[in-house]
């Protein structure tokens, strides 16, 4: 296969398509379970790999996600009323239920029973409301992430819009080389980041070596950085199928990870999380999130489209740049990442890449995305479904140069749920 039809099987996440395949077997993480506060709410509209929703929840308080578009003559339920558990569509008064059923058609009442709306399963855990859009007979158990389990004080959820092709997007969350450069301001001044000895080693060795190994969720991605001769900086960085990054941590702060979720194959979601798992977030904590430190960002009131964007170049800062405070200029981790990956375009062409050793942790990354696509296909088993899987946790560890990282950090990587993290 060429590199060009690779990267098509990579990006392209629509319904039939290898990856959107692959994705519809896991849980997803749809909206915040905010955003539909209670019964009989505004609809909200859902786009998910490639397909227009409608979320709603009814007078029960049962969540729906279905087809955004009306069976009669397909208008948006987003004008429907939400009213005696379901949604009326607003032009001719069509009523559906969460399952999508029409369970009432004012001009022909004996018409209704015919009539159904895809749908898909909703549940809600850890203030996320996740959807199944697979096959019904291989739903999976309900997701087993630390972070989704985890009591609400000691998490912190966000989610903003990043207007480029997931796989870009989760490339850059598994990339440690870029950390020392493009986040090397914030490594500084980040009151999510401060206080870690791991953040002079990122800066003191700007040539990590990758190391990376496989496990039952994906692939474990090791970027050591020298200490002292005899010492090793490990950060390792589990990928998590299909699209989840877990940050390092940095010192005794929050943890953090992301969910690079497609919207369509040009958007995505990326969902940020931050949690302690074994204490709540101090006010501090929880107020430098909500300003937009740390992977959060700030965003055009009333939206999830970032306040700095591609449309206003991201309030680039050049004089910044130019006195070092911001490597690139612009503000933030979160942007700093999206910028550079918006600017690479809605689907970047693969084929002109010149990769080089630092980026073995994508490469095998891409590999065994194709390869789970292709197991996935042929009725095999694919990875990150499993609980031990879902609870990995990434880790920052000083050892010895002797010691692989796979036995050093190993208590670090499979923790019991809720315990205190291995951190440097
Ligand atoms: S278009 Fe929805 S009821 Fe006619
Ligand atoms: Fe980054």
């Amino acid at each position: 296969m060429d590199r060009r039809e690779e990267n098509e099987l990579l990006t392209r996440t629509g319904p039939g398509t290898m990856m959107g395949d692959l994705f519809r077997r896991y849980w997803i993480p749809a909206l915040l379970a905010r955003e539909l506060p209670g019964p009989d709410c505004q609809p909200v509209r859902v786009e998910l790999l490639g397909e227009r929703l409608i979320a709603f929840r009814d007078t029960e308080g049962k969540l729906g996600l279905i087809d955004e578009f009306c069976a009669h003559r397909r208008v948006s339920l987003w004008f429907a009323r939400s009213e005696e558990c379901g949604l009326r569509c607003a032009y001719h008064g069509w009523k559906y239920d969460t399952t999508g059923q029409c369970v009432d058609l004012p001009s022909h009442p004996d018409h209704a029973q015919r009539i159904r709306l895809k749908s898909y399963p909703c549940l809600e855990q850890g203030e996320v409301i996740w959807t199944y859009m697979g096959p019904p007979e291989l739903q999976p158990a309900p997701p087993a992430y630390e972070w989704s389990l985890v009591p609400g004080e000691r998490r912190f959820i966000s989610k903003r819009l990043q207007e480029c092709n997931y796989l870009q997007a989760v490339e850059g969350g598994i990339d440690s080389s870029h950390v020392a450069f493009l986040h090397g301001g914030a490594l500084r001044n980040d009151p999510l980041l401060a206080g870690s000895k791991g953040n002079q080693y990122t800066d003191q060795d700007r040539a990590p070596v990758f190391e990376i190994e496989e496990f039952s969720g994906g692939l474990l991605i090791a970027a050591r950085r020298m200490i002292d001769g005899e010492r090793y900086y490990w950060r390792i960085t589990p990928w998590l199928a299909p699209f989840y990054t877990l940050i390092p941590p940095r010192g005794g702060n929050p943890v953090s990870g992301h969910a690079w979720v497609p919207i369509d194959d040009e958007h995505c979601w990326a969902w940020s999380l931050s949690y302690h798992p074994r204490r709540p977030l101090t006010d501090r904590e929880r107020a430098a999130m909500e300003a937009g430190h740390g992977i959060h960002v700030r965003y055009v009131p009333g939206t999830f489209v970032p306040q700095a964007n591609k449309a206003n170049d991201y309030l680039m800062d050049r004089n910044a740049q130019k006195a070092g405070i911001l490597y690139s200029g612009v503000e933030g981790i979160g942007m700093q990442d999206a910028s550079l990956q918006e600017s690479m375009g809605p689907i970047v062409d693969r084929s002109l890449e010149n990769l080089v050793s630092t980026d073995r942790g994508i490469v095998m990354m891409r590999r065994t995305l194709m390869r789970a696509a292709t197991a996935n296909r042929s009725g095999g088993e694919i990875p990150g479904l499993d609980v031990t899987a879902q609870q990995v946790r990434s880790c920052a560890i000083e050892l010895p140069c002797g010691t692989p990282f796979q036995e050093g950090a190993r208590a670090g990587l499979f923790p019991e749920l809720f315990s205190e993290p291995v951190t440097v």
